[in-house]
């Protein structure tokens, strides 16, 4: 009989011919299940291989990561323009690390949760490209000013502008502030011209507030699809914003920043008047922003690899050319995900924890048990789903990275 310390030092090769699922090595040891949290709390990545790691979840290849992080960090020193990444696909102080030991000057934060955290794990530079709406807002980004005076924000309303002005006062702060001006997303955005200039003006006018300059994110160009096309729509979405800049220039005012851009228009928007780029997806790269199409590739936007997939298991299959999942609604599943190597296999779901991979006749077959590595169509939306990252050079899990401030997590 197996003692239990054979079982946990023992590998798949012993257990050769054993009804366990196939996994990628022979050799994989089995790996001791019971203690996976207590080896990721101490960093024990020994033996830890993607075939022992539950599922659905998220693996980052760390060299395609890193290459991501290398071609746009040195097109911003190429270019130049400065480089403010933008965390909301990440939601990781340890990628936001990386990509200010890459040079970026800062990260952008989508809201002021993911501002305090990336505060608190020491990265510097953090602007929040909303403007505090709310009591509880506004008080924590004036709580964060004082605790870090690299902090900026945004506001696109005069009486916003004097919520601020009334609370960076009683809290002896000057809180930094960039007017965020329209650029093509009825979102948020002040209208250019005269009214931004206003704004501008009452910002740099008030004692308790350092005035900036602009934040202008053009978010229909990121994925307007082919590369002539989407420089149109950057240059018509940034022509007001330049309006604006040149006013508030002219009107003397000091403008330190014009922020926006994206991983699909990280290329063209310096020509178009920005001082730095908010690209976010390029570090990961997801479905549907590989098909916007590149400068030298109509149909596939080559620039940035897809570094993150989701690992998932195939767990029943009783019908011709189908199988399921573990990868349902709940893990976000989408009809527009693709499967790493496998474009014949269509995603779609069978329920919240019920996935489907189909496929036409000839379309190569798919077991219980076996493993696929599935794009997501929106990194935004399924990062916010998964608690961890694991990190992966090959088939070895080297590294966990936590994903943080998800919402209807506490720090929300
Ligand atoms: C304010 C803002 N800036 C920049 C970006 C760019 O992101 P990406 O590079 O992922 O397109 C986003 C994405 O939603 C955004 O909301």
């Amino acid at each position: 009989m197996t003692t239990r310390r054979q079982f946990f030092m023992g590998s798949a090769a012993a257990l050769a011919g054993s009804a366990l699922p196939r996994v990628a090595r022979a050799d994989t040891p089995i790996y001791p299940y019971a203690e996976l949290e207590q080896r990721i709390a101490r960093k024990d990545f020994r033996g830890m291989t993607k075939d022992v790691l539950p599922t659905p979840s998220m693996v980052v290849d760390i060299d395609l990561f890193e290459k991501n992080i290398k071609t746009m960090a040195d097109y911003a020193k190429k270019a130049p323009i400065f480089l403010r990444p933008h965390v909301k696909v990440h939601k990781s102080v340890d990628v936001a690390k990386r990509q200010m030991a890459a040079g970026a000057i800062g990260i952008t934060a989508a809201t002021i949760a993911e501002s305090e955290l990336m505060s608190r794990g020491g990265i510097t530079g953090v602007l929040w490209t909303k403007q505090p709406g709310s009591r509880n807002n506004l008080l924590r980004a004036i709580a964060l000013t004082k605790k870090d005076p690299t902090f900026m924000f945004v506001v696109d309303d005069m009486r916003v502008a004097d919520w601020v002005e009334e609370a960076a006062g009683a809290a002896k702060v000057k809180a930094r502030v960039a007017a965020s001006v329209y650029a093509g997303l009825t979102r948020q955005g002040i209208a250019n011209g005269q009214p931004a200039l206003e704004l501008a003006q009452k910002l740099h006018k008030s004692k308790n507030i350092q005035f900036e300059g602009f934040m202008a994110y053009s978010g229909y160009a990121s994925h307007t699809k082919g590369f002539a096309a989407r420089r149109k729509k950057s240059q018509e979405d940034l022509l007001g914003v330049n309006e604006t800049m040149l006013l508030a220039k002219k009107a003397g005012l000091p403008v330190n920043i014009v922020s926006g851009g994206s991983t699909g228009t990280y290329n063209m928007d310096k020509e178009f008047g920005l001082t730095e780029l908010e690209c976010g997806s390029y570090v990961f790269m997801d479905s549907i922003y590989k098909q916007v199409g590149g400068q030298s590739n109509d149909n596939e936007y080559t620039d940035f690899e897809s570094s993150l997939s989701v690992l998932v298991t195939v767990d029943s299959k009783h019908h011709p050319r189908q199988v399921s999942t573990d990868y349902g609604n709940k893990a976000l599943a989408k009809p527009t995900d693709t499967v790493k190597g496998m474009p014949w296999l269509e995603v779609s779901t069978q329920g919240a924890e019920y996935g489907l991979l189909t496929w036409k006749d000839g379309g190569g077959e798919i077991k219980v048990g076996d493993r696929v590595e599935i794009y997501c169509s929106n990194l935004d939306m399924s990062t916010n789903c998964y608690d961890r990252y694991y990190i992966a050079k090959g088939n070895d899990i080297v590294d966990v990275w936590p994903i943080m401030g998800r919402s209807g997590a506490a720090q929300r």
